[in-house]
């Protein structure tokens, strides 16, 4: 298939600090693997090959993990955006750097739970200019929205003050017939009153100059990865479709749907669903409740934590205590007794309950 991807992670994720100081939310693992490696397979799975990721903030640290994308046996080249100023400007700047024809865009914070296999061939087979996928979402004004009249799309609006009428939220993947229709559109463009150039109006071009729009709205669940809430949200989903695999060693007891990896070590208790990474070690006092992913290297000992991320190295000493609701940073160190708490904390940071 000749289409080529743009993936956009040149975001700052500034409300994810602390954890995106250090590590970009693309870069967030879930499940033993970081979620921008996810969304590459998931693309490269239904025929794509030839990747341009744009970066920014930290840029680096994805051209250390993905390379050239030989490991993952498609093609990456990397684009820098200087300056955040905006999607439509991230797109544009790949085009520059030499993405061209069809083109698939892909925010990397966006996760769509029935893959994006549908979508792709609707647009293909529908011989549209632009496709765009919608949804429902709860709080749309903190989205693109699209209007749809007649079965069209007729106007969009990014972040509106109120939701508009007949209206869906747009999610983060575009795609478009020729690449030169988007310079076209982008050369007419001027930056919005938050000073970027908005993907809602490069497509509204397309809409004002009589180009096919066409749009799918997803059935299943669709996540933007904004706020801590996001990445926890995203976790439980994601947990309740694993099946159980344990390769690990257990000498305490598990129960439910859990992935245990190899060189994982479980003492304690496991109740899942729930993932333990590679190397961690759950000690013998320690619960590990429902919906929790402790990725590689971590030490969990006494204790119980639920509903909660721990990252790559972490090692949390907990007493008496119950972790809830929590996201632990990579290289941290937790000291705790007794009570509950509920913790975001960035790389390398140490707590300790006297
Ligand atoms: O998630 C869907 C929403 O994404 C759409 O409904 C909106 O229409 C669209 O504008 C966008 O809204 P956000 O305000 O959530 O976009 P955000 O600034 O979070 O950026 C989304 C991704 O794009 C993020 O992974 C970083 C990347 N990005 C963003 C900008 C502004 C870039 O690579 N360069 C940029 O200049």
């Amino acid at each position: 298939m000749a289409l080529t991807s743009i993936i956009l992670v040149a975001g700052e994720g500034t409300r994810l600090r602390p954890l995106t100081y250090t590590l970009p939310k693309p870069l967030i693992p879930i499940m033993g693997k970081p979620l921008v490696v996810r969304l590459i397979e998931g693309l490269r799975d239904v025929g794509l090959s030839s990747f341009y990721v744009v970066v920014g903030h930290l840029g680096f640290l994805f051209r250390q993990l993905l390379g050239d994308g030989s490991e993952l046996n498609v093609s990456i080249k990397y684009v820098e955006q200087r300056e955040r100023l905006g999607i439509a400007h991230a797109i544009h700047r790949a085009i520059e750097e030499g993405a061209n024809g069809q083109l698939v865009v892909h925010l990397g914070d966006n996760y769509f739970g029935e893959g994006i296999n549908s979508f792709i061939r609707e647009f293909m087979e529908g011989d549209y200019d632009v496709f765009i996928v919608l949804t429902r979402h709860k709080d749309p004004t903190r989205f693109g929205n699209a209007i749809i009249s007649d079965g069209k799309v007729v106007k969009l609006i990014e972040k509106p003050r109120e939701v508009p009428p007949n209206s869906y939220v747009v999610t983060g993947i575009y795609m478009f017939k020729d690449s030169r229709d988007v310079e076209r559109a982008f050369s007419t463009l001027k930056p919005s009153a938050r000073g970027e150039y908005e993907i809602t109006d490069l497509i509204q071009w397309f809409i004002n100059n009589g180009h096919r729009v066409g749009y799918a709205i997803t059935n299943s669940w669709w996540k933007d990865m904004g706020t801590h809430q996001d990445i926890l949200d995203l976790l439980y989903l994601m947990l309740d479709e694993i099946k159980s695999r344990i390769e690990g060693e257990v000498r305490g007891e598990v129960n439910g749907r859990v992935i245990i990896e190899k060189g994982a070590m479980v003492e304690g208790f496991v109740h899942g669903p729930a993932y333990i990474g590679k190397g961690s070690v759950i000690g013998r006092e320690t619960v590990i409740e429902h919906y929790v992913d402790v990725e590689t290297n971590a030490s969990i000992n006494g204790g119980s934590v639920s509903r909660s991320i721990v990252l790559d190295n972490a090692r949390l000493e907990l007493g008496r205590a119950r972790i809830i609701d929590s996201i632990i940073g990579p290289n941290s160190r937790i000291r705790l007794t007794n009570g509950i708490s509920r913790l975001i904390i960035g790389e390398g940071n140490v707590i300790e309950s006297m």
